[in-house]
């Protein structure tokens, strides 16, 4: 296994469309193994290949407090089910910025597992955040886009000066 690489916003590579993947082979398994190693290191909640600059829907998460519960979503979709929450959200790929975000509160998830079964489960709360939040990565959307544009920028510079220095 191996740790990757995250991107960094504002580049421009995160806002690229994943596209679906055709047949989880085992290289995408371990694709998988090492975009969950990545997000436990990180340490983070969750991570979409996006972030590590694979454009494929991937997606890997994980909101257990003991840390062995993850979630591995090949071709995700997401249907809203109902109720909305508001949650402070943050990004490995926004690092150190944590704003409030407004989504969905219970929806329903189908994806392929890392073997490539069907799955097919409800999810709310901090998990049905995290894997909104995600999927969006392969959108080429991130948490900040629903913020201000005022304070999308602040973010950008301040990342820029960390960057810099
Ligand atoms: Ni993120």
């Amino acid at each position: 296994m191996a740790q990757l690489n995250i991107l960094e916003f504002p580049d421009p590579r995160l806002r690229q469309k994943a596209l679906p993947v055709a047949r989880v082979t085992s290289r995408i398994t371990e694709l998988i193994d090492d975009m969950l190693e990545t997000m436990y290191a990180a340490p983070g909640i969750g991570l979409a290949a996006t972030q590590i600059d694979v454009h494929k829907r991937i997606v890997v998460a994980d909101v257990s407090e003991s840390r062995d519960h993850p979630y591995a979503l090949v071709n995700p979709t997401v249907q809203v089910l109902g109720g909305l929450q508001r949650r402070e959200e943050g990004c490995l790929s926004v690092p150190g910025f944590f704003e409030e975000v407004e989504r969905a509160e219970r929806i329903r998830v189908s994806a392929l597992d890392k073997l490539g079964n069907a799955q097919i489960f409800e999810a709310e709360g901090l998990l049905s955040v995290c894997i909104q939040h995600e999927c969006d990565h392969l959108e080429g959307r991130l948490f900040v886009d629903y913020l201000s544009t005022l304070k999308r920028s602040q973010i950008r510079k301040k990342l820029a000066k960390l960057a810099r220095a």
